[in-house]
């Protein structure tokens, strides 16, 4: 396939293959860097560093002026929609996310309230004026990437209130409430969509959508939840943007790996570390895929560290592949250890 741009993680996204992948790491802003606890400090609060496009802008382009990496992620954070949708999203220090936990009878006024995206879209608008000032900012050659949460993994937070192991509050709400689930997520698709559509009219080259939780749903629930709202996102935006690139992670989604591509109309699919490297070379003769080392690994560095990066090379290096984690990169990670990496595979 012939070389379209001077983007490189464009061109996989295209089904081109190269020797030396791009390569890139969910959450490469975040905690491991001291560059980031520093703005971050100054932020005060975690949605405050999402809403102020100054300091969005400076954190976004922090792991790319120290790695050079080949994809830059804007730094929001999935949590930002159901905000704007007025859940009231709170970080608490150590905790992780806190949400006012909805009830069934709420939804339906919800999805009133926001049946046009108009009054959400509005709400970010910052996000937005980050994302211009992050692509005038960044190299030419470096992909931006945009992104969302994707329903079912963003309702399991608007469920519960909170993250929870195995998403058992939002299992037992589908069941218990399958209309108003269906209508949550329907809406959550809707602004979605097109939050991801004004990111890209913004100067995002593309975008990723994570289900981060769509592990725990298995049989006609994983269409049901993870499948079909994913595809309502991709067709809504592809309505807009025909060619829109799209990334989906449907972490610790197992078998239903297989035929993600084909049922969502992804153009590339994010692998976690357990999915086993002859399913992702099967998956990818039909295009790219991105992932998928162990983060630990990265944290263990050393032996353990080159000896996966040789495996995802040696198996999956000769076809179209984005190198990533199988999830992201944690706070505990030695930035040395980032520099071994990128060593071991640019050479
Ligand atoms: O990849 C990037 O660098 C872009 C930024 C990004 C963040 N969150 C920043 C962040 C992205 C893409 C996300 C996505 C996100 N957020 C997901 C999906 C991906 C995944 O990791 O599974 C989910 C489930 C969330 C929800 C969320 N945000 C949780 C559960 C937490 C707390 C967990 C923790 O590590 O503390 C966050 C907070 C968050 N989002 C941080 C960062 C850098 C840490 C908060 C801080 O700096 O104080």
């Amino acid at each position: 396939m012939e070389n379209t741009s001077n983007k490189k993680v464009m061109n996989v996204l295209n089904g081109e293959t190269y020797k030396v992948p791009p390569i890139w790491l969910m959450r490469q802003a975040g905690r491991y860097l001291p560059e980031y606890k520093e703005t971050r400090k100054r932020a005060g609060n975690f949605l405050n560093l999402c809403y102020t496009p100054e300091l969005a802008t400076e954190v976004t382009l922090q792991p790319i002026k120290r790695f050079g990496f080949d994809a830059s992620i804007l730094f929001s954070d999935i949590l930002v929609i159901p905000d704007a949708l007025g859940r009231s999203v709170r970080f608490v220090e150590g905790e992780g996310p806190r949400l006012d936990p909805i009830e069934a009878h709420e939804i339906v006024d919800l999805v009133d309230r926001f049946k046009s995206s108009e009054e959400a879209l509005e709400f970010l608008s910052p996000v937005f004026d980050a994302v211009t000032n992050i692509r005038s900012k960044l190299p030419n050659e470096t992909t931006f990437l945009g992104f969302c949460g994707a329903p079912w993994t963003v309702a399991t937070y608007i469920i519960a209130g909170r993250g929870t192991p195995d998403q058992a509050p939002s299992r037992l709400f589908a069941y218990k409430h399958r209309h108003e689930f269906s209508k949550l997520l329907d809406l959550l698709a809707d602004v979605s969509g097109d939050y991801l559509i004004k990111q890209l009219r913004s100067g995002a080259d593309a975008v990723q959508i994570f289900d981060s939780w769509s592990g725990v749903l298995g049989n006609s629930d994983f269409d049901d939840w993870c499948i079909k709202p994913v595809k309502r996102i991709v067709d809504r935006v592809r309505a807009e943007i025909p060619d829109a690139k799209i990334i989906g992670f449907p972490k610790g989604s197992g078998f239903n790996y297989l035929d993600y591509r084909s049922k969502t109309g992804v153009d590339c699919v994010s692998l976690d570390w357990s999915v086993p490297h002859n399913i992702a070379k099967q998956m990818q003769n039909k295009g790219a895929i991105q992932g998928n080392l162990d983060p630990m690994r990265l944290r263990a560095g050393g032996d353990a560290l080159n000896a996966g990066i040789d495996d995802i090379l040696n198996n999956l290096g000769h076809g179209p592949l984005i190198f990533n984690l199988g999830h992201g990169i944690t706070p505990e990670v030695p930035i040395s250890h980032v520099e071994q990496m990128l060593k071991r595979i640019r050479g």
